[in-house]
């Protein structure tokens, strides 16, 4: 079975062709980090824009590699949310035309579940059932995974997602954006107990999380210091990134014990933060958990794992979508 994969659900048009569960024969990504740095963040209208552009390039660009042919496909999964409405659109409604016109059969995949998910694209794979950590710039949840189709949200953030911290503090230092992979560069090379940043922990055993209130206090450490040299933002990138870390292993290490689970899975963009997995595989092996954490490729966002998921989800219902399904912007999996 071949399954075309396509993710637009925020700033980058991804494409992928996926024989059966393990095959992957293209996944190829265009982003647009370069259109949205100059702003220091997504334009949510530059990034449809720009997803109109570059859908059907891409399509015919994942087929080519694969060698296959549109009329070879046997399933469209496409992305239908959660993300941005208007760039979600562009690859739903190109699902949907593709679907209509060459009679393929579309499916609609939540965009967590490819997360959840993306660990089945390598070769050393989980068994069920596990606690996801899932990081990105649009959520931080933690999820208890029993099947291919079954997930049960145990924790979510209440506020900004991790990755959005990061963005944030990035912007606040004039370090550019994505702001995590620089953060986490100058974190690499600052002293993390510089500055004792607050930890939100909420309420006793709570797996939710909290950033907001760390933004602030980088704010106001800024503003105390004045003037920020380069070692002082090394510093307040490694105190901040230790404070986000601190919070992501406690409460996925917590949620892993609180419900009898001795399997843990990362994803999504934040998870190739290189501190965040060697304190999560510190704490894994101190207390006998087992890390399963993928190649950062499919840790951030990928059509492969949408393939994936949606095979998985139509394989288990066997049933199609309608065409007057539409997107979503909060993910239906809690
Ligand atoms: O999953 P992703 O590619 O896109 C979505 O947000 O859906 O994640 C992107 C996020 C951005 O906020 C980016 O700053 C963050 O992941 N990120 C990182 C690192 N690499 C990417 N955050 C911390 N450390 C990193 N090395």
């Amino acid at each position: 079975m071949l399954t075309l994969g396509i993710e637009s659900s925020c700033d980058d048009t991804a494409v992928a062709v996926l024989q059966n569960h393990n095959h992957l024969l293209s996944n190829i990504v265009s982003s647009q980090d370069d259109i949205h740095s100059k702003y220091g963040g997504i334009v949510p209208e530059l990034a449809s824009r720009k997803h109109l552009e570059a859908i059907q390039p891409m399509v015919d660009e994942a087929l080519k590699r694969a060698d296959k042919k549109l009329s070879d496909i046997d399933l469209i999964a496409v992305t239908q949310g959660p993300g941005l409405i208007g760039s979600l659109l562009v690859g739903f409604s190109f699902a949907k035309a593709i679907s209509y016109v060459k009679k393929i059969p579309y499916i609609g995949v939540d965009h967590m579940a490819g997360h959840l998910l993306s660990v089945f694209l390598e070769e050393n794979i989980p068994d069920f059932p596990y606690i996801a950590l899932i990081v990105s710039g649009g959520t931080s949840s933690i999820f208890l995974c029993n099947s291919f189709t079954e997930f049960t949200l145990l924790g979510r953030t209440r506020d900004d997602a991790a990755g959005e911290a990061f963005d944030k503090v990035s912007k606040l230092l004039e370090l550019g954006y994505p702001g995590g992979p620089i953060v986490s560069q100058y974190g690499s090379k600052g002293n993390p107990a510089e500055y004792i940043f607050p930890r939100a922990w909420l309420e006793n055993d709570s797996l939710d999380f909290s950033f907001s209130g760390l933004k602030t206090a980088v704010l106001q450490q800024c503003k105390l210091l004045g003037r920020i040299d380069r070692a002082s933002a090394e510093n307040l990138c490694a105190s901040f990134q230790e404070a986000v870390v601190d919070v992501l292993v406690t409460k996925t290490i917590r949620a892993a014990q609180q419900n009898n689970i001795s399997t843990i899975v990362l994803g999504g963009g934040v998870s190739a933060n290189a501190r965040l997995r060697q304190v999560m595989a510190d704490n894994c092996t101190s207390q006998s958990l087992q890390l399963y954490v993928p190649h950062p490729s499919f840790c951030t966002d990928n059509a492969a794992m949408i393939a994936l998921a949606g095979y998985y989800k139509f394989t288990h219902t066997q049933s199609a979508l309608p065409l007057e399904v539409d997107v979503f912007s909060r993910s239906v999996l809690g």
